[in-house]
């Protein structure tokens, strides 16, 4: 277990966005054992998403390339389906914005407001890499607007109101990463999920999908998202809360993030290829892991790695 944001948490180990789009199965998730999950991305409007195939396996890589482009019932569809829930587990959800959207702090507030009676953490997902121009919004000078906005928005809600996150992508270049950590730094957010899918191709990929245009997540990710990790952590001096995403298959793995600066880990396409025994199997190999070497709590051991 561990505590962040004075919340409970009774694993690290999360689901990670994309797979409940709609907030259809929060609690069939949670039943397999994630410390908390995430639902989303929600957009605004309802909207269908790209046309498909929008999916691919790469099956010989352990890994997906997809181009869902915010498949969403949106934001009213979802928060009611929600509403009708009982209140049990951690739960986020994740914010997207429409295709045409033209306004992204309108977007993003709207769905802050909509969701914060409903949920324990909202992340402003600026890195989905099929929304034209939603990564843009990493960029310094409008991260800076947005966060400044996200942030006052944050400060009108009534208590007890949601943890306030920002996911970024796992393919920054060392400039952008500085800058986003200046800015994350300056905007009192409570923490930063590295990451999202990347548009990069690793050398060495198999399968005849991996040319396929898409955002790419499973193995291959781990460790860029990782290299990511621990620049942040030191561009951001260990002052952010980190969350970390990005290849998690195993316990080793999810060691290696905590080790690596994550107070928190997520996952999602590993659930796809090795099947619901996945969680446990997970939690109990990380809690070997720090037994091993000593470590009594998984607080104790984030950041452990010499840098
Ligand atoms: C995603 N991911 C994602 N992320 C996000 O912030 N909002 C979203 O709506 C989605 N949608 C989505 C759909 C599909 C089909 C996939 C495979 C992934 C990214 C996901 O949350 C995660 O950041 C990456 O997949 C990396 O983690 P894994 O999959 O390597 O464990």
């Amino acid at each position: 277990a561990t505590r962040l944001w004075g919340r409970d948490f009774p694993n690290p180990i999360g689901l990670a966005p994309g797979l409940d789009k709609d907030g259809q199965a929060i609690d069939a998730t949670l039943a397999l054992g994630f410390g908390f999950v995430e639902v989303g991305g929600v957009t605004p409007l309802p909207q269908p998403g790209n046309p498909r195939p929008r999916l691919f396996r790469l099956a010989e890589d352990r890994a997906i390339v997809n181009r869902m482009g915010f498949n969403s019932a949106g934001h009213a569809s979802v928060a009611a389906r929600m509403r009708t829930r009982a209140r049990r587990g951690i739960v986020g959800v994740n914010l997207g914005r429409n295709k045409e959207s033209t306004d992204a702090a309108a977007d993003f507030t709207a769905g802050l407001r909509a969701f914060a009676p409903l949920v324990d953490f909202v992340t402003v997902n600026v890195s989905s890499p099929n929304t034209p121009g939603l990564r843009d919004l990493q960029g310094k000078d409008r991260l800076r607007a947005l966060l400044a906005h996200m942030v006052a928005a944050h400060a009108t809600l009534p208590p007890p109101a949601p943890t306030l996150l920002v996911k970024i992508a796992a393919d920054l270049d060392e400039a952008a990463l500085a800058d986003l950590a200046e800015v994350a730094l300056e905007s009192r957010i409570d923490g930063l999920i590295v990451g999202n899918t990347i548009l990069a191709r690793p050398t060495g990929l198999r399968s005849r999908h991996s040319t396929e245009e898409g955002g790419l997540s499973g193995a291959p990710l781990l460790a860029p998202s990782t290299a990511a990790l621990v620049r942040i952590r030191k561009l951001t001096r260990g002052k952010i809360t980190l969350i970390g995403c990005g290849g998690v298959a195993s316990g080793a793995d999810a060691y290696a993030k905590i080790r690596a600066g994550a107070s928190l880990v997520q996952l999602y396409t590993a659930l796809i290829y090795q099947g619901p025994a996945l969680v446990g199997r997970i939690k109990r190999d990380l809690a070997a892991l720090l037994h091993a070497d000593g470590f009594g709590s998984v607080a104790e051991a984030v950041g452990s790695a010499p840098s």
